[in-house]
């Protein structure tokens, strides 16, 4: 436990904006270095968040040798998270990389590696664990309210969600589509609710549908450019199953885009235990009222919406101030390097289940 504020800094200045507010709002960091290649980017976060010139970096490397960090988010494109989380732990910083922890089982386990050897933390930025609903789920099964959980579906599914951004799309940068973008996070959510049951078996199929000829790109403001048909070699949808221990099954689907409702952007739980099914179905990111309960009641089936309010602290702001605790306390972080490695391993036997067209078994 130390009383000085851990010195912050983040390279990659696009989802960092977001770590951003987390460190100014947390009690035990303060941000103090800034590093994007963008000149603008750099130019414009380093305005917003008040960080002098001299503490702003286009190279990564020099930001690490001068600042004297003690944390550093890594928030650059997939593909540059092993490279970059390994220089900041040799540096002696703590990191909080983005999600995928890495695009390969490979790489992720060296990382867990090097964190080890340099008795530093890694933690992986599993932002959605911090919403109302999704505590309420977890403490709802963890106090045995669902019974045993045999069944869980977990889908993030877009109507036009495909991101305009040239690395998104290009597999040797992403390391893949919607699968390891936004099915990862789904799938952190259906496994850490359950705490981590064993992954013994994963199947599944992936596809490209409507990127490779360029429609159904998202409309979101966070990017700037147009989709590039011809720079699309990843999948826009994947589906899996999961075979986990204790009989437990898991399905997974993530999509950037189908023919749905209009603008739809959907993120759905459903956990189906003994004693009730848990629901939750989250449309175009609300924070509430997306909760249903299904169970029985003196021999009558019965619905109960539990009124779960966001606090208005959330996401990645929640992430940074509780794992900055954690970090000072000297308690391991909720979203530790183990969690990444997981969903890295899932995703890898998923897309090989797809190539060969076989169930693959973990070890
Ligand atoms: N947890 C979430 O909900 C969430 C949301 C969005 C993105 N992400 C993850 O965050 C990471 C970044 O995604 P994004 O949407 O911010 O992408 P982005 O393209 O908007 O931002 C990435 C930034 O990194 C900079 N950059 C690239 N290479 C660099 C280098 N070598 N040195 C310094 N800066 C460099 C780019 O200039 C760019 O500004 C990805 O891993 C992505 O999966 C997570």
């Amino acid at each position: 436990m130390t009383d000085k504020p851990l010195r912050a800094g983040i390279i990659g200045l696009g989802v960092g904006g977001a770590h951003a507010r987390g460190y100014l709002r947390s009690p035990h960091t303060e941000l103090v270095a800034l590093c994007d290649s963008d000149p603008e980017r750099l130019a414009a976060r380093a305005a917003e968040y008040k960080i002098p010139p001299e503490q702003c970096f286009s190279d990564y490397r020099a930001m690490l040798s001068a600042a004297q960090l003690d944390v550093v988010s890594v928030c650059v494109p997939n593909a540059l998270h092993v490279e970059v989380s390994l220089a900041a732990l040799e540096a002696g910083a703590h990191v909080l990389c983005e999600k995928p922890l890495a695009i390969s089982l490979e790489e992720a386990l060296a990382m867990q590696r090097a964190a080890q050897n340099a008795q530093r933390r890694l933690m992986v930025a599993y932002n959605h664990r911090y919403r109302a609903d999704v505590a309420w789920l977890r403490r709802a099964i963890s106090e045995g309210a669902l019974g045993e959980v045999y069944n869980v579906y977990a889908w993030w599914r877009r109507e036009a969600g495909i991101p305009r951004s040239s690395w998104f799309s290009q597999k040797a940068l992403s390391g893949g589509g919607a699968l390891i973008d936004i099915g990862v996070h789904m799938l952190d959510l259906a496994l850490w609710l359950l705490d981590f049951p064993r992954v013994e078996t994963v199947s599944g199929q992936v596809g490209t549908h409507f990127g490779a000829r360029g429609v159904k790109a998202s409309s979101s403001p966070l990017w700037k450019g147009d989709l590039s048909a011809e720079r699309f070699d990843v999948e826009d949808s994947a589906v899996g199953f999961l075979r986990c221990a204790g009989g437990l099954s898991v399905h997974l689907h993530a999509s950037w885009a189908e023919h749905r409702a209009p603008r739809e952007d959907i993120l759905h739980l459903e956990l189906n235990g003994t004693r009730a099914t848990a629901v939750m179905h989250v449309v175009n990111y609300v924070q509430e009222g997306t909760l249903h309960f299904y169970t029985e009641l003196g021999g009558q089936s019965v619905v109960i919406t539990p009124d779960v309010r966001s606090s208005g602290i959330y996401g990645h702001e929640a992430l940074i101030v509780e794992s900055m605790a954690a970090l000072v306390a000297g308690q391991p972080p909720p979203a530790d390097v183990q969690h990444g490695v997981i969903g890295v391993q899932v995703v890898e036997a998923l897309y090989r289940s797809s190539q060969t067209r076989r169930e693959v078994v973990l070890e």
